[in-house]
C-alpha cells in the first residue's frame, strides 16, 4: 500500500442540522472528519455555492484548503482521487458524470442515487465504462447490529428465510436506507418484480425531491425470499425490519437493539449490539479508500448495491403508475410518482 495520501474533494459543503443558517444536514460536515479517520487521504479542496457557508466550513472543520463555487473549476484543477458529492439529489448525477470525466478515482456520493432512474442508470454507467469506484452512502451497512442481525440469518438461526419487512416515512430518502438494508439481509440477491401502491396527498418533500407520503409494496427476490415495506405516518409493522424464517422471527427495534425468537428459543431473546469507536459512516468512509488500496475489493456501499435498491423506488412508483406489477429490469426511465402528480391523480 502506498503512503501518499489520496487527494480528496468535497461538493456542498452545507451546515449541520438546526445550526443557524442550515438547509439540511450539511452531510459534508459528517464526512470530512469520517474521511480523516483513516488517515489514507487529505483534503486539498471543497466547492461550495454559498460563501458563508464554505467560511463556516473553513471555520468548523479547521482547515484553509481552496474553496471553489464552481465545481467543475475544482474538478479541472486539483486532480483529485476522491470526492465526496454532498448535495441535494437532482444534482448528483451530473456532478458524478463530470467528476467521472475528470478523471477521479473514487466517487463517495450522498443518498438517494437521484431523482429518476435513467439517471441512477446514466452515472452508474458512466462510473463503470471509465473503471471509476462509484459509492452511495448507504452507511447502515456498517452498522454493527444490522451486520449481526445479517449474520444471524445467514447461519440460519431463524432457519430458512421466507419475508423481510420494513417501515419507515417515505420511500425515496429514508426508504432507499430501509431498501438497502432488506437487500444487505437478503445476500444482494437481485429482485423479479415489485408490485406497489403510492398516495401523495400532502406536500411531502426531502432535500428538494417530492416523495409520496404513503405506500405498500411488495417485491420478489430471485431466491424466492418476498420483501414487503409500508411508508408514511400511518405505516405500521410493529418492528422497524421484521425478518421472517422457516423457524423464527427476528425483529430489529433501532440500531443498537433486536430480539429473536429463534430455533430452540422458547422466547424473546433480546439482543444489544454496541456500535464501537467506528461510526458506520467512518466505516464507510475506510472502506471506499480500501477499494482504492486493493482493486478488485467491493464496498459495502457500492453502486452495484445501491442500484438494486433503488431499482425498487422507482418500480413501486412505476407500479402505481400502471395500476400493475413490474417487472425488473425496470424499462422506465422515468420518475411515475412525479408523472402521476403532474396529471393531477392524486386529487390536486
Ligand atoms: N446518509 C445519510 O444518512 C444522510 C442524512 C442526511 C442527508 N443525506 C443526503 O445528503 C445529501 C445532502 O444533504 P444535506 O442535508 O447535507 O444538504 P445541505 O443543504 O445541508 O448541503 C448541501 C449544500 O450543497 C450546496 N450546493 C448546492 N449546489 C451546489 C453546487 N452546484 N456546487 C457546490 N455546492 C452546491 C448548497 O449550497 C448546500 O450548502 C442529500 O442527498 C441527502 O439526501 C444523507
Amino acid at each position: 500500500m502506498s503512503e501518499t495520501k489520496y487527494r480528496y474533494g468535497i461538493i456542498g459543503t452545507g451546515i449541520p442540522w438546526r445550526e443557524e443558517g442550515s438547509s439540511g444536514f450539511g452531510m459534508a460536515h459528517a464526512h470530512y472528519p469520517s474521511m480523516m479517520k483513516n488517515e489514507r487521504a487529505e483534503l486539498v479542496a471543497f466547492s461550495e455555492l454559498q460563501d458563508s457557508r464554505a467560511q463556516y466550513f473553513q471555520q468548523k472543520q479547521n482547515t484553509k484548503v481552496s474553496h471553489y463555487h464552481s465545481y467543475t473549476e475544482m474538478l479541472a484543477k486539483e486532480n483529485l482521487d476522491i470526492v465526496s458529492i454532498c448535495t441535494w439529489p437532482h444534482l448528483h448525477a451530473e456532478i458524478t458524470v463530470a467528476a467521472v470525466d475528470a478523471g477521479v478515482k473514487a466517487i463517495y456520493c450522498e443518498k438517494p442515487m437521484a431523482t429518476n432512474w435513467g439517471d441512477c442508470k446514466r452515472m452508474k454507467a458512466a462510473a463503470d465504462e471509465k473503471g471509476v469506484l462509484l459509492c452511495f452512502n448507504h452507511q447502515r451497512r456498517h452498522i454493527k447490529l444490522f451486520q449481526e442481525v445479517r449474520r444471524a440469518v445467514q447461519e440460519g438461526e431463524i432457519g430458512e428465510i421466507v419475508q423481510i419487512e420494513a417501515e419507515c416515512g417515505n420511500l425515496y430518502d429514508w426508504g432507499t436506507h430501509w431498501l438497502d438494508m432488506m437487500f444487505f439481509y437478503n445476500n444482494d440477491e437481485p429482485a423479479e418484480w415489485v408490485i406497489g401502491q403510492i398516495n401523495s396527498s400532502t406536500e411531502n418533500v426531502a432535500f428538494g425531491a417530492k416523495m409520496e407520503d404513503q405506500a405498500v409494496l411488495n417485491f420478489k427476490w430471485k431466491n424466492g425470499v418476498r420483501g414487503t415495506m409500508v411508508t408514511g405516518d400511518l405505516a405500521k409493522i410493529g418492528a422497524v425490519h421484521r425478518l421472517i424464517g422457516t423457524d423464527g422471527v427476528i425483529e430489529v427495534l433501532n440500531e443498537r437493539n433486536y430480539r429473536i425468537l429463534g430455533k430452540g428459543i422458547g422466547e424473546w431473546k433480546h439482543i444489544e449490539v454496541p456500535q464501537g469507536d467506528w461510526s458506520d459512516l467512518a466505516l464507510a468512509a475506510k472502506d471506499v479508500v480500501r477499494a482504492l488500496d486493493e482493486p478488485g475489493y467491493k464496498p459495502l456501499i457500492s453502486a452495484d448495491h445501491a442500484i438494486q435498491s433503488t431499482e425498487i423506488i422507482f418500480a413501486t412508483y412505476r407500479s402505481s403508475q400502471i395500476h400493475g406489477r413490474v417487472d425488473l429490469p425496470l424499462s422506465y426511465d422515468g420518475n411515475g410518482l412525479l408523472d402521476l402528480m403532474s396529471a393531477g391523480a392524486f386529487g390536486k
